[in-house]
């Protein structure tokens, strides 16, 4: 198992076997995935954990499991993949940076630190020089972390996901470059 990084309540981990039942029977509930097409099947969830693992051997990142330091609890994932959505078109590969908390850890900022972490490797350790982020328009709480991360709203790249049906679409999409990030992380932090 290996540390991706490290923050003040955080560490940003490499996933165990033994995650995939834990972060299910954590994670899988009606208000965490209200706006990630409802709660998941053991067949869905295999499916969602095989790209995650693949994101790692493909690329060296994926959404790490968030794990509190102090008590060792899975808080959820953050980290890096890259598009791959059906219909994302000159997106597709960009690098997106994604998010998934447990309600437990819901207003804490905890979502906050590990995203800028995982900024932080974006730019630094994996040279990215743009990281995108999409949801849908009802997703309100994602959003206001990407407008707390100092992300540009980008309507131009907005796209239909052609896996979904209307009530998981438009994809909407955010922004931040490698050469707003110093600026947009003092902000976010202060
Ligand atoms: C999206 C999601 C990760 C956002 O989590 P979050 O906890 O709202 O985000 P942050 O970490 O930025 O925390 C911000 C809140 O913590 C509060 N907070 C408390 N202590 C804080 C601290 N030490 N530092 C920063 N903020 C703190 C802030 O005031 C803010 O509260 P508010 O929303 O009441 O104003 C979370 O809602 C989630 O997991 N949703 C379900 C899954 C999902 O939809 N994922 C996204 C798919 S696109």
């Amino acid at each position: 198992m290996s540390v991706a990084t490290e923050t003040d309540r955080l560490l940003l981990r490499d996933w165990r076997e033994s995650d995939k039942q834990a972060f299910y029977d954590i994670m899988n509930t009606p208000p965490v995935m209200k706006h990630l097409g409802g709660v998941q099947d053991w067949e869905g969830w295999s499916a969602a954990y095989d790209r995650i693992a693949g994101f790692t051997r493909d690329f060296g990142h994926t959404f790490w499991i968030v794990e509190d330091k102090a008590t060792g609890e899975i808080l959820g994932f953050c980290g890096l993949k890259r598009v791959n959505a059906p219909g994302s078109g000159d997106l597709l590969g960009t690098p997106e940076i994604g998010w998934r908390l447990r309600e437990s850890a819901w207003g804490r900022g905890i979502a906050k630190e590990a995203a800028i972490a995982s900024l932080d490797l974006a730019f630094g350790r994996f040279g990215y020089p743009e990281v995108i982020a999409m949801t849908i328009p009802a997703n309100t709480d994602s959003q206001g972390l990407m407008i707390r991360l100092g992300m540009v709203r980008r309507e131009d790249l907005d796209f239909t996901d052609t896996r979904f049906g209307p009530e998981l679409n438009p994809a909407i999409v955010w922004s931040i470059d490698a050469k707003r990030w110093p600026a947009a992380r003092a902000a976010a932090l202060a």
